[in-house]
């Protein structure tokens, strides 16, 4: 048996049943996809199962407000996905009827949809003769053929891409694919993979070579960046407080948050000055800091030290919303966080 044919064998004993397994709706797949780029299956699954629910069909999806959208996908990360998505929705709409594109080549005009989305819907749905290569993958290719590219590299991308094509079944391409990552995910693992019982125990060059646990080669990402954040948690004597969506570009792009001050340096002392400067019409009755120690919130390029302050005033807020009712709006999860635990 080949290298396809084996990961066949392995995938038809093996595979877990999970719900985007009972379908070849490439609705359904993308959703999926989407989502297991930003998370593993197991906490996956119930984002999965909230976006179906409240979106059955493309249609429904193309319907939906963007907050409604973000608010399903608070948690995940990478906020752009969820807007794209909502974008892409539009597109199979009216620019494909409402019918979903069934080749790669179609696929990839949705926005947000790159090389790995597209291949993977046309070749689990229709059978497309597509390698999808998504981390999983890189690490079972490169143990399995002892390839030391960096993957995050633009000359290992084009070689894994090309051997993942020279290898893949052209029987199955739909379980093949599924197989693969299958496979990483759940024997050939990042930490103390399962190579005493694995099926290319006698073939793996890695594991012939001692090499396991240096593959695959990751080139060492750029400095991860500190940044100091301070909320500011306004409150009025009617409890209510400032609320704001996040507009411009970086991070969190239209999700709700609090008013912010970011400085250089972490903020000792928050002066009345400085959060009327916020709040320009506002007379501060007190300044509380709510946590000594920053949270620090990490992304996957910047650490977030963040501090909340209280500003309590006797100002009325005006366009402000009550504390109660904030849990509806998409927020990042470190604000979540803090409004579930805030006591007032
Ligand atoms: N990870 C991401 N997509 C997957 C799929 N379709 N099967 C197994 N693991 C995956």
């Amino acid at each position: 048996m080949d290298f396809s044919q084996k990961i066949l064998v392995w995938y038809a004993e093996n595979k877990r049943d999970l719900p985007w397994r009972q379908t070849k709706d490439p609705y359904k797949i993308w959703l999926s996809e989407v989502i297991l780029q930003q998370t593993r299956i197991a906490q996956g699954i119930p984002y999965y199962e909230r976006f179906v629910n409240a979106f059955p069909t493309v249609f429904d999806l193309a319907d939906a407000a963007e907050q409604e959208v973000l608010k399903l996908w608070q948690g995940l990360g990478y906020y752009s996905r969820a807007r794209n998505m909502l974008v892409s929705a539009k597109q199979v709409v009216t620019e494909f009827n409402g019918e979903f594109p069934k080749t790669y080549d179609d696929l990839i005009k949705l926005k947000g949809v790159g090389d790995y989305t597209a291949s993977a819907i046309a070749s689990i749905c229709f059978g497309e003769l597509q390698p999808v290569v998504d981390g999983n993958v890189y690490r079972v290719l490169s143990r399995y053929f002892g390839v030391d590219l960096p993957i995050n590299s633009s000359q290992g991308i084009t070689y894994f891409k090309k051997l993942a094509k020279k290898v893949m079944s052209k029987q199955n391409i739909c379980d093949y694919n599924q197989g693969l990552m299958e496979f990483g995910a759940v024997q050939c693992t990042p930490k103390n993979p399962s190579c005493s019982n694995c099926v290319f125990n006698s073939s793996c060059t890695a594991l012939q070579s001692s090499k396991v646990s240096e593959l695959p080669i990751k080139l060492k990402k750029t400095k991860i960046k500190k940044r100091h954040f301070n909320y500011l948690v306004f409150i009025d004597n009617q409890k209510n407080t400032i609320f704001q969506q996040r507009t411009g570009p970086g991070i969190w792009h239209n999700l709700y948050e609090f008013p912010l001050l970011e400085t250089k340096r972490e903020l000792k002392s928050l002066t009345t000055d400085a959060a009327t400067q916020l709040n320009a019409q506002l007379h501060v009755n007190k300044i509380r800091l709510h946590n000594k120690v920053p949270i620090v919130h990490k992304l996957s390029h910047q650490h977030l030290y963040t501090k909340f302050w209280v500003v309590e005033t006797d100002s009325e807020l005006r366009e402000g919303i009550q504390f109660e009712d904030l849990v509806a709006y998409p927020m990042p999860v470190l604000i979540d966080k803090f409004i579930r635990t805030f006591k007032f």
